[in-house]
């Protein structure tokens, strides 16, 4: 039986909608309901019982909304929230992300890979797991960079001062050696053709985008849980920061249809502005 409930996605801000638009290329049949959470962003270098607080108030939300699975399209979020809200939410799939040190260490030929992502990402207790199972025979060099999600944000992506940021983030990398460099947050996608322009053509850089995607189509097939009409799914694309500067990033962004919401936290949880 066809289920058409949406698979709720989630993240501070835009960063979310790099796995967003994979999710809909890969599953253009399923609805689906987004949350950035742009009135708290960024979550990077917020204390980790937090951003739990924010992940698991969002994730009523979308299960309020009928949300049939949620994607934590957040490395950060994923650091801090996915086992809490595992835990909490035991009969709905939840697709958590993480660096994807494991396919980089089994790529890297120099064994020496790069890891950009937020402070609380490297906190969490999901990186240093990921290091410990998957890179023990890698030199793993990691690296937070400041203001690079608000770049994104704005939607800054190729800049002086993004490229100038990029520059002092990634150059020490790759005089380091690297030859695969992780993107360890969801905004950095967006930064895609400037980062690889400079890091150079010998390192490999790694979106986990589609491997996040194909995990979320993997766990609705396993419970029969797909959306099978022959329509396009709809897109419901909410913030809780300013409505008309997140529609015009989406489109510039993704160029997804969908209807974009208002959201306001009101004592602790979400609730949906009343569409104008
Ligand atoms: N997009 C988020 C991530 O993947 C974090 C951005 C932020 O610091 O809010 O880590």
């Amino acid at each position: 039986m066809s289920d058409s409930r949406p698979v709720g996605i989630l993240d501070s801000g835009v960063g979310g909608l790099s796995v967003t638009r994979e999710i809909a290329r890969q599953l253009p049949h399923e609805n689906l309901l987004y949350v950035a959470d742009q009135a708290h962003i960024p979550y990077g270098p917020r204390p980790l019982d937090e951003i739990r607080a924010f992940s698991q108030a969002i994730a009523r939300f979308l299960l309020d909304q009928q949300a049939k699975a949620i994607v934590i399209a957040c490395n950060t979020a994923s650091a801090a929230a996915l086992h809490t809200l595992r835990a909490h939410f035991p009969d709905i799939p939840i697709v958590g992300m993480e660096p994807a040190v494991k396919p980089a260490a089994e790529h890297s030929r120099a064994r020496r890979i790069g890891v950009i992502a937020t402070p609380a990402t490297f906190q969490g207790q999901l990186f240093a797991s990921l290091v410990e199972r998957f890179a023990q025979d890698v030199q793993v060099l990691t690296q937070v960079c400041p203001g690079l999600v608000e770049q994104v944000e704005a939607g800054d992506l190729d800049g002086p001062h993004t490229e100038a940021l990029l520059h002092t983030y990634l150059d020490p990398l790759v005089a380091a050696g690297i030859d695969t460099l992780v993107l360890g947050c969801t905004h950095y996608p967006f930064l895609m053709s400037a980062i690889s322009r400079i890091v150079g053509p010998q390192v490999e850089v790694i979106d986990p985008s589609p491997a996040v995607a194909r995990q979320t189509g993997r766990v609705l097939a396993a419970r029969g849980w797909e959306n099978t009409t022959d329509a396009l799914g709809h897109h419901v694309l909410c913030t809780t920061g300013d409505v008309a500067a997140f529609a015009a990033l989406v489109q510039r962004l993704t160029g997804l249809p969908g209807v974009v919401r208002g959201l306001t936290w009101q004592n602790g949880a979400l609730e949906l502005v009343e569409a104008q």
